[in-house]
């Protein structure tokens, strides 16, 4: 089961930042889940909330803020962590060392995306890192607008445990889940994750950070475990094994 460091190694630096994603890296993560949205100058950026009071302590819409301001908003201190800032998707991508998975969710909650399934597809290409990415997303919407642009790339479709966007019928529709499925840890029983690997589909669970939750799973036929503490993790199911 390979360790996915859920917004870079998020327990022990600010989330979905460069010092999470090196953390990461540092804990011996086979790779990074992150967020990615569209800002108000139409860079994607790496940012988990739709608005920055939780991260930030300011008012600040992501979708409708420019670049160049959101570089100025601190989400670090608010998390208890030393200073840092949101980084764009771009950044992100050329800082992880080679070896890393890399798991994108495109976060939208609308109709329209603002061209972000077009717009990571073409990052991902232009860097040329198909072989390592997966694209997931709870917007089944963003996963059709992905198949058609770049039917090549991984997709995978995160099951809303709220069912907001519908069922888990979804899941194993070729239309949404290309590589992998990706339900809260809570959905996954022995018997959905072996129809989802009947379909030939692959298992990422989210967010675990408990090491016998972490073993259960393992033994499901999880491929992926998405957590906040990678390294203890990690190092909980070898003592285990
Ligand atoms: O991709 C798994 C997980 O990140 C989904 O939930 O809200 O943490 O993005 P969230
Ligand atoms: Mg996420």
């Amino acid at each position: 089961m390979l360790l996915l460091a859920h917004r870079g190694a998020s327990a022990d630096a600010p989330e979905n930042t460069l010092e999470a994603f090196t953390e990461a890296a540092r804990q011996g993560a086979d790779g990074v889940e992150l967020d990615a949205m569209v800002c108000g100058s139409g860079e994607v950026v790496v940012c988990h909330d739709e608005r920055l009071e939780r991260l930030a302590r300011l008012p600040w819409e992501v979708r409708t803020t420019p670049w160049w301001k959101l570089q100025k908003a601190d989400v670090g201190s608010p998390l208890g962590f030393a200073p840092a800032r949101i980084p764009l998707l771009e950044e992100v991508l050329l800082s992880l060392p080679p070896q890393l998975i890399v798991n994108i969710e495109l976060k939208c909650e609308r109709f329209d995306d603002d061209g972000l399934a077009r717009k990571v597809a073409r990052l991902v290409r232009d860097l040329d890192m198909a072989e390592r990415v997966v694209i997931s997303s709870f917007n089944p919407l963003c996963l059709f607008r992905l198949l058609a642009v770049a039917p090549e790339l991984r997709r995978g479709y995160l099951i809303d445990p709220d069912r907001r966007w519908g069922v888990q019928a979804y899941a194993v529709s070729p239309l949404v889940s290309s590589h992998s499925v990706h339900p809260y840890y809570v959905d996954c029983t022995p018997e959905r994750v072996a129809t989802w690997r009947a379909a030939g589909l692959r298992v990422a669970a989210w967010t675990v950070d408990d090491a016998a939750r972490a073993s259960e799973l393992e033994r499901m036929g999880v491929s992926y475990l998405i957590t906040n503490r990678p390294g203890a993790v990690r190092e909980a199911l070898r003592a285990a094994a």
